[in-house]
């Protein structure tokens, strides 16, 4: 199996200093820099954009995990790709042609994410498992951080698990994860855990590495 990666969601973090938070998330020993783009359409919330990303992609060469919660998602693919995403995710309830996005992803020699809202079944993406380099069970109905986690989602994450098999996919869980549930949501068969508000509370930089450890370790 994959390793575990903890990724920090950088939406809660302080927006006033979101390139400081970003490097000081990265030096307390995140893996991935999760990326959240809320469009207020799919989701009822507005975050930020490919150019807010985009300006703070220098403060860390790690990976940058890009979750757009968008619709279409299409159109702005290359300016995430341009921007700097290592990883781009789009929901698999985003628009009619999951496949088509997937390949477009690939073609831009980006990773190609696909993520499942609570009540989507996995069997949604059973024909483009293939086209896959990392699920997303989202275990909160996306747009805001700070949610509790739906506890049904252990099953779906068993279930997606059992999909991917032996394929070289990331399986990632996102929403409500602390270090609490950490351990359940990996012995269900996740590898990647995104954390927004169980890292950034408070927005202390001095309490990053302690809160990322807790989690890895849960
Ligand atoms: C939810 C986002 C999540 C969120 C996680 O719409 O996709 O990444 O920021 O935040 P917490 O960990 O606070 O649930
Ligand atoms: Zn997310």
């Amino acid at each position: 199996t994959r390793p575990l990666r903890i990724a920090p969601s950088i939406l809660s973090a302080d927006f006033a200093r979101l390139g400081a938070e970003v490097q000081a998330i990265a030096e307390a020993g995140a893996d991935y820099i999760h990326v959240d783009v809320m469009d207020g359409h799919f989701v009822p919330n507005i975050s930020f954009g490919a150019p807010v990303m985009n300006a703070v992609r220098g403060a860390t060469d790690k990976i940058f995990d890009v979750h757009l919660m968008i619709a279409p998602t299409d159109p702005y693919l290359s300016d995430f790709a341009k921007g700097g995403a290592d990883i781009i995710t789009v929901h698999a309830e985003a628009g009619p042609h999951l496949h088509r996005s997937l390949q477009a992803i690939r073609a831009l020699g980006k990773k190609a994410g696909v993520a499942l809202n609570p009540a989507t079944p996995v069997s949604a993406i059973e024909h483009v498992i293939d086209d896959c380099d990392l699920v997303l069970v989202m275990s909160v109905n996306p747009g805001f951080g700070g949610q509790s986690f739906i506890p049904e989602s252990l099953n779906k994450i068993a279930q997606a698990r059992a999909l991917i098999g032996g394929r070289d996919i990331d399986l990632e869980v996102d929403g409500g994860v602390t270090a609490d549930n950490a351990r359940a949501i990996v012995q269900a068969g996740a590898n990647v855990l995104v954390a927004g508000s169980a890292i950034y509370a408070g927005n202390d930089p001095t309490t990053y590495a302690e809160r990322i450890r807790t989690i890895r370790h849960a």
